[in-house]
């Protein structure tokens, strides 16, 4: 491996991942990022990769035709991918086939191809326990899927607002190498692996709460996984060995200090951010509890339920997660109580400059190439730079070890 750690970015959105790359202690260079948003015309979210990368090869072009044009030599691939079904099934010509638009089947068509020897993949949390009528097949197709192509893998499950970040927001995190070229943990038995994994130097922990192991080897194939995978959900930290696994549940532990939603707030901001009578009206509705019947498809009847919200952010603590739908009157967007421009007291909504901060991007990173509307749904879809930024610098730290 060279010095520079060459990165390719997929699912790049407003670079998330390049940004956390370039803020990483590690020696990485991202050579190459794809994002394409389906279904539109106005590719925003590569409007702001644009903006902010110049020097590295941009491409906005859906997934299924960019992944004939990656560069041919790169050591790591990165992206958060969605979390979609990844059943498989035997072809008529008895190759296996996953369902068509699985954005994971163009990932591992990759691996094949290329061989990078790291991949760093981020997930809802979600994917541990997919699909609910058979907790965790999803993930383990993707393992299967990762030992069969060669690599070996440790996953942790982190809420960045656990770690000292200004968001609470769970992402599973997915680090994978070569087992033939990095003897990464090899020499470890599989619990050691556990304790002395990539994340630990980064991600200190109080204790393991649970432990379960699954050999991946008595399944002969991934349709072998998809039709008969029976071990349950996957839990929040986890280390795949020759197919052998090890999972646990964890107390994280930190001792830095922890930010809070009011350190990122803006001292002023424009009148346009408040929110009218009406709509404050519809706010206490939408976060107030609320009992709904409805029918289920086999015309089952049920009540939906939700509990009550606060309308107000308590910004003394990190905040709620940040979904795509923030730039709307939601029930899951924050608002916080500040003074306007005539010195009177009211509700607001947060600044697409405060999404970005929350997710600790650097300021303005999405503005001038889209509408605000689009700023807040793009910092919805990314991730805690910062967090991701300490993930890499763990993931170079074993690279050098293993380099000496
Ligand atoms: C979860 S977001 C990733 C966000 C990113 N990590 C960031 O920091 O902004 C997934 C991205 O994949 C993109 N995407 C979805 N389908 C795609 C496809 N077929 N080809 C390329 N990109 C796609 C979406 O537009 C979205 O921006």
């Amino acid at each position: 491996m060279s010095d520079k750690i060459k990165v390719v970015e997929l699912f790049a959105g407003v670079g998330g991942f390049s940004l956390a790359l370039k803020k990483s202690k590690g020696n990485y260079e991202v050579i190459f990022s794809n994002q394409w948003e389906p279904s539109t015309k106005n590719q925003f979210a590569f409007n702001a990769l644009n903006k902010n990368f110049k020097k590295h090869i941009l491409s906005n072009e859906d997934i299924q035709f960019a992944k004939e044009k990656l560069p041919n030599d790169f050591d790591l691939l990165v992206g958060g991918f969605p979390c979609q079904d990844y059943s498989v099934a035997t072809t008529n010509s008895k190759g296996i086939e996953g369902k068509k638009g699985v954005l994971w089947w163009e990932i591992s068509w990759i691996l094949e191809k290329h061989k990078p020897n790291f991949v760093f993949l981020e997930n809802v949390d979600r994917l541990l326990k997919s699909p609910s009528n058979k907790r965790g097949r999803d993930f383990a197709i993707i393992l299967k899927d990762l030992d069969e192509k060669g690599y070996n893998v440790e996953w942790m499950n982190i809420n960045a607002g656990d770690y000292g970040y200004v968001q609470r927001r769970r992402r599973v995190f997915i680090l994978a190498w070569r087992k033939e070229k990095l003897n990464i943990q090899k020499e470890l038995n599989i619990s050691d692996a556990f304790h002395k994994g990539i994340f630990r130097k980064g991600f200190k922990v109080k204790k393991f709460i649970l432990e379960k192991e699954i050999d991946l080897n008595i399944f002969s194939d991934k349709v072998d996984v998809t039709e008969n995978y029976n071990y349950g959900k996957f839990l929040n930290f986890g280390v795949m060995i020759d197919g052998k696994i090890i999972s646990g549940d964890f107390v994280p532990l930190f001792k830095g200090k922890q930010k809070k939603l009011k350190d990122i707030l803006e001292d002023k901001v424009d009148d346009s951010y408040f929110l009218t009578e009406e709509q404050i009206q519809k706010i206490s509705i939408l976060k107030d509890s609320k009992k709904i019947p409805r029918t289920k498809p086999n015309g089952e009847k049920y009540f939906y339920s939700e509990g009550k919200m606060s309308i107000l952010e308590n910004i003394n603590m990190p905040s709620r997660t940040m979904l795509t739908s923030e730039g709307t009157i939601n029930r899951a967007s924050h608002f916080i109580e500040d003074t306007n421009s005539k010195g009177i007291k009211g509700i607001r909504r947060i600044t697409p400059l405060e999404a970005e901060r929350i997710n600790g991007f650097t300021d303005n990173w999405t503005s001038d190439v889209m509408t605000e509307r689009q700023r807040y749904f793009c910092m919805g879809n990314a991730l805690v730079v910062p967090l991701v930024a300490k993930i890499a610098d763990c993931l170079s730290e074993k690279n050098n070890e293993i380099k000496k």
